[in-house]
């Protein structure tokens, strides 16, 4: 294939991969975005295999096929409700593939064509692996402390000890000083001494986040890894890596930021980490009396009333009661009941989790609206029906001083009727106790969200 013809086609994959984000955006357009990538990947890759450079077909294929299989098996098992931690997986092996092409890249310039005259690695090359090789470790260690804080190998609640921020910052600047040293003179003690420090700091800068910042902690490691993957196309002088890596650093980036605003938290806050774990914080759970009632009394409240809001959270995917949900709305519908769904941007434990199980459970998409289209509708409705949700509604976040003081959250209090489907009074992910649950207006249905939604369509 002609330099041009490899130019065209980079390009032509590029402008899909825009398309698929751009697909991604709403969950209308998410399959079409889905398939704009698909095609753009295929095309990115054939490009790149037909390339007379390569050496060994044999390699390659095997790699596609071991990888492949890996990645097909485990797409196939893998629940909606562990995907938080398959994507952090996923990131580490971006991480870690950024630094083994780097080193393969270094003790081969030549047959990366990054060489000068003298055979030696080019000085843009050494800036642009430096840069690779250290984002690329800090993604690696990284993402594995948070697949084991999301995995719950490792404790979810902050790792903290005197002088934490003061060895980062001394590390980091250590690390910037090894990049110079590298770029100087490319030794291999600077190669893997800047790549160890690196995969140190990646560990050190995770471990003193809190589970409720998680998620804000792995779209900013998806943003990493883009990042790492740009450096490396650099290095590899493939414009559609670059391009690519680019596409996924800044897409990481802005929804970092979007989550964090989503949750009122800055985005230094979150990578200095210290919030959110296991403790219950506020109230004493067990001496305050609370209004339970079953099936029945709730089939019969909600057939009353006029407009019934679903506030869908963690708790409903955990259950897969999301089918049952949808034919309870139907069926509320046949009884002359208006019923809309209320989603939390970080309702669940991934970006838009909700909008997906709804969506394979065929709600309507315009019955279906975010936090900001819905919030001033509770006051006007009857019954706010929460399954398996409770941080999202949780008026604590009014409470400054509290761990989630300043996040936004649905006021599922102001309609008539509050009924919450969970389990037990326990706390949800940020581990505080929800005041809600012995409101007057409110009525604890005591179950497993699936049971429960399968009686009350009994009921109904
Ligand atoms: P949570 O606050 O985590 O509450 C979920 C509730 O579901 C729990 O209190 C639990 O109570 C209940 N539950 C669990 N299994 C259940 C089942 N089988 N049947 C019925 N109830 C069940 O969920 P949320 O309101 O969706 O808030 C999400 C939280 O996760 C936020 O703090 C957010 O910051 C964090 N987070 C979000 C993301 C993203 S990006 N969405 C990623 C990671 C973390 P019982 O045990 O009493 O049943």
């Amino acid at each position: 294939m002609s330099a041009n013809l490899t130019a065209l086609a980079y390009l032509i994959a590029s402008v899909l991969f825009i398309m698929a984000l751009r697909g991604l955006s709403s969950p209308e357009s998410a399959r079409s975005g889905n398939v704009y990538g698909m095609i753009g990947m295929a095309i990115a890759v054939v490009t790149t295999v037909i390339n007379p450079n390569v050496v060994s077909y044999e390699w390659i294929l095997g790699a596609l096929v071991i990888g492949g299989g890996i990645g097909a098996f485990i797409a196939r098992r893998i629940a909606m409700t562990d995907m938080p931690e398959l994507v952090a997986a996923f990131h580490s092996l971006v991480g870690l593939a950024a630094v083994l092409v780097a080193a393969a890249a270094y003790y081969n310039p030549g047959a990366y064509g990054i060489a000068d005259a003298d055979g030696l690695l080019k000085l843009a090359s050494r800036i642009e692996m430096g840069i690779g090789v250290v984002i690329g470790a800090i993604t690696f260690s990284g993402s594995i402390i948070a697949f084991g804080k999301l995995k719950g190998l490792v404790t979810g609640n902050p790792i903290t000890f005197p002088g934490q921020h003061a060895l980062n910052a001394a590390m980091g600047a250590v690390i910037v000083v090894l990049v110079i040293l590298f770029t100087i003179g490319p030794d291999p003690q600077w190669f893997w001494a800047m790549a160890v420090l690196a995969f140190v700091l990646g560990f050190l800068l995770i471990i003193p986040i809190g589970g409720a910042d998680m998620p804000v902690i792995v779209s900013m490691l998806n943003s990493y890894s883009g990042w790492a993957a740009a450096g490396i196309g650099f290095t590899l002088e493939n414009t559609a890596l670059i391009i690519t890596g680019a596409l996924v650093g800044s897409s990481g980036a802005i929804l970092s930021y979007i989550m964090c605003k989503a949750m009122n938290r800055s985005f230094i806050s979150v990578l200095l980490g210290g919030f959110g774990g296991d403790t219950v914080v506020a109230g004493t759970r067990s001496d305050k009396p609370v209004k339970a009632g079953s099936a029945d009394d709730a089939a019969f409240i909600m057939k009353n009333a006029s407009s019934v809001i679903i506030v869908p959270g963690y708790g409903m995917a955990v259950a897969q009661a999301q089918h049952s949900v949808r034919e309870m709305g139907d069926m509320l519908k046949q009884h002359g009941v208006k019923v809309t769904y209320a989603i939390h941007p970080v309702a669940g434990r991934m970006p838009g989790h909700m909008n997906v199980l709804l969506a394979e459970a065929n709600v309507s998409y315009d019955e279906v609206f975010e936090l900001e289209g819905i919030n001033s509708d509770f006051s006007n409705t009857d019954v706010a029906f929460v399954i398996g949700a409770n941080d999202v509604t949780n008026p604590a976040a009014h409470e400054p001083g509290s761990p989630i003081a300043g996040m936004p959250i649905l006021d599922v209090d102001r309609a008539r009727t509050c009924l919450f489907v969970k389990r037990s009074l326990s706390p949800g992910y940020a581990g505080i106790d929800n005041e809600l649950f012995y409101a007057d207006s409110t009525m604890m249905l005591f179950a497993d969200a699936k049971k429960m939604v399968e009686d009350i369509v009994k009921a109904l």
